[in-house]
C-alpha cells in the first residue's frame, strides 16, 4: 500500500514470466519468434519468476512500457520516496529506478532482500552510494551521454547570440529602448572555434561549428581523430592563442580546476568569447570577471557554477557565489541554470538508455555501461541451444575463485566464459551446455556456497 503523498500505480503484463522454468525450457517458441529470422535465445531468471520494479521520480511512461513489455511487474510513482519509506517498501523490489531525488543509502540497500539492480534515470550517481550496492553485489546503471546534443545546439546558439550581442538587444527592447546597431557583432561563418575536450559533445558540435563554416580546432590529452576539417593542436595555450570562440567540455578533475584562470584567459585572442558548458569550477570566475571587465573578452556564456541552488526558484546571490552580482552586472554575458542537456529528447533518449541497460541485466546479465562493476557481456545464446544456462557470479575479488566454480562445472561443457574485476569486485558469466532442467537448481545452491560468492543468478 501506498504512504501518504507517494501514490504508486502498479501495472503488469507478465504472461512470458509466468510459465514454469520447465515450461519455457521445453518450449520452442522463445528461440523462434519468426523461421526466417535467427533469434537469439531469450532468457529469463530461473528463481524469480515475478520480477517487480519499483519506478519512482516520474520515470517516463516509456520506460514504463519498455519493462512492462518484457513481462516485468512495475509500480510507479510519481514523486521520490524518503529512507523511511524505501527501506519499509524496498524488500520487494528486483529493481528500483530513480532519478536524483532519491538517495539509495547504505540503509536502504541494506533492506533491499532482493534488490538486483538499480537504474539511474539520469545523468550522476551521487545519490546512490554506488561502493555498498556493489558490495551488495548490485550494479548501478545511468546515462552519461544522452544528452550530448542537447548541449552541443545549445553552445551553437551561443555562439550566434554573444557574436551578435543578441541577449543586450533582446533586454533593451523588453525595457523599452531601441538600439540598432552593428558594430561589435559578427557573422560567425569564418572564425574559429576552440573546444577544450573532444568527447561525445566536443565532437559533436565540431561537426555543428563547420556546418556553419567555421574553422575548428580542438585541444585534448588524447590523441583523437578529427571529425571533418577539424584539428587538434598541441596545447591548450596554442587552442587559446588562435580561437575566437572557445569552449569548454572536459570533465570535472583535478587536472580541470580552474583550467581557465587568469594566464589563460591572457593567452586568448583580444576580442574572443569564452563558453562553458562543462563544469563550473573549471572556470576561476573572478578571473574571467576581470577580463570581461577590461573588455579582453567580448563576453562569455555560462551555464554552470561551482556552487548551484538546489531547487527551482532559489536565489543566485552572492550568498551562494560571492562574485554572483558581479558577473551578472556585465554586458554580453549569458548566464543560464545549467540547462545544457536539459531537452524532452534528452530525458526521452534517457529513459531508453537506462531501462534498456537494466533490462539486458536482469534478462542476460550484462553489465556493459554499469558505473560500479566490472563490465561483463557475453555473446548470445544460440535458439538451437535450448539446455544452455547461463551463470552470473558476482564475487568478492580474490584468489581461488575461478578454479572452485570451474570445478564445479567440470561435469558440464562450458562454451563460454568471461570475468573481470573492479576493486573488490568480481564478476563471473559463463554460458554451459545441456543442463538438465533437474540438475539448474543444484548447480546454483552449490556456487552460492562457494566462499567468494555474493550472488549467483542463473538464466535459461
Ligand atoms: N551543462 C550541462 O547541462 C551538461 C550536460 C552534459 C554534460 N556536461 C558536462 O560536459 C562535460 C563534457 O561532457 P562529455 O559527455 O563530452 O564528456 P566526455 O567524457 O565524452 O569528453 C570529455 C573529453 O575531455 C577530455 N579531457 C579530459 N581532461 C582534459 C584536459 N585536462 N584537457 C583537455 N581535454 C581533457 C577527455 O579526454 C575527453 O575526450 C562534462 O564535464 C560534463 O559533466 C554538462
Amino acid at each position: 500500500m501506498a504512504t501518504p503523498g507517494t501514490s504508486v500505480v502498479s501495472t503488469s503484463i507478465s504472461p512470458s514470466t509466468s510459465a514454469s522454468f520447465h515450461d519455457r525450457f521445453t518450449s520452442s517458441s522463445f528461440a523462434f519468434t519468426n523461421p526466417g529470422v535467427r533469434v537469439p535465445k531469450v532468457l529469463h531468471p530461473i528463481d524469480n519468476d515475478d520480477l517487480k520494479l519499483l519506478l519512482l521520480e516520474n520515470i517516463s511512461q516509456e520506460a514504463v512500457k519498455a519493462f512492462q513489455a518484457h513481462g516485468f511487474h512495475v509500480d510507479h510513482s510519481a514523486k521520490a520516496m524518503s529512507e523511511d519509506e524505501l527501506v519499509e517498501k524496498i524488500g520487494q523490489y528486483h529493481a528500483i529506478g530513480i532519478r536524483s531525488k532519491t538517495k539509495i543509502t547504505e540503509r536502504v540497500i541494506k533492506a533491499a532482500s532482493k534488490l538486483l539492480v538499480i537504474g539511474c534515470f539520469c545523468i550522476g550517481t551521487n545519490q546512490v552510494d554506488l561502493s555498498t550496492a556493489a558490495r551488495a553485489g548490485i550494479p548501478v546503471f545511468n546515462s552519461p551521454f544522452s544528452n550530448s546534443r542537447s548541449v552541443a545546439e545549445l553552445v551553437i546558439s551561443e555562439i550566434v547570440a554573444l557574436s551578435r550581442q543578441l541577449f543586450e538587444r533582446a533586454y533593451e527592447m523588453r525595457t523599452g529602448t531601441w538600439n540598432k546597431q552593428s558594430k561589435g557583432c559578427w557573422e560567425i561563418r569564418g572564425k574559429t572555434l576552440g573546444i577544450v575536450g573532444y568527447g561525445h559533445i566536443g565532437s559533436q558540435l565540431s561537426v555543428l561549428a563547420e556546418s556553419f563554416g567555421m574553422r575548428v580546432l580542438f585541444h585534448d590529452v588524447i590523441p583523437l581523430m578529427p571529425l571533418g576539417q577539424a584539428r587538434q593542436v598541441d596545447s591548450l595555450e596554442t587552442l587559446l592563442k588562435e580561437s575566437d570562440f572557445v569552449t569548454l567540455h572536459v570533465p570535472e578533475l583535478p587536472e580541470t580546476t580552474n583550467m581557465i584562470s587568469e594566464k589563460e584567459l591572457k593567452s586568448t585572442k583580444k576580442g574572443a568569447y569564452l563558453i562553458n558548458n562543462a563544469r563550473g569550477k573549471v572556470v576561476d570566475i573572478p578571473a574571467l570577471i576581470e577580463a570581461l571587465r577590461s573588455k579582453h573578452l567580448a563576453g562569455a556564456a555560462i551555464d554552470v557554477y561551482p556552487a548551484e541552488p538546489g531547487a527551482n526558484g532559489a536565489p543566485f546571490d552572492d550568498q551562494l557565489n560571492s562574485w554572483s552580482s558581479a558577473l551578472r552586472s556585465i554586458p554580453n554575458v549569458i548566464l543560464t541554470p545549467h540547462i545544457g542537456g536539459s531537452t524532452e529528447e534528452a530525458q526521452r533518449m534517457i529513459g531508453e538508455e537506462v531501462s534498456m541497460a537494466v533490462t539486458r541485466y536482469l534478462t542476460s546479465g550484462s553489465t556493459l555501461g554499469a558505473v560500479n562493476f566490472p563490465e561483463v557481456d557475453l555473446r548470445a545464446i544460440a535458439p538451437e541451444q535450448m539446455n544452455n544456462v547461463r551463470i552470473c557470479h558476482v564475487h568478492i575479488n580474490q584468489p581461488g575463485v575461478l578454479r572452485q566454480v570451474n570445478d564445479i562445472l567440470s561435469p558440464y561443457n562450458v562454451e563460454k566464459q568471461y570475468s573481470d574485476s573492479k576493486g573488490d569486485i568480481a564478476y563471473l558469466m559463463a554460458d554451459i551446455a545441456d543442463v538438465s532442467p533437474r540438475d539448474v537448481n543444484s548447480l546454483q545452491a552449490k556456487i552460492s556456497k562457494t566462499n567468494a560468492n555474493i550472488l549467483t543468478r542463473l538464466l535459461a
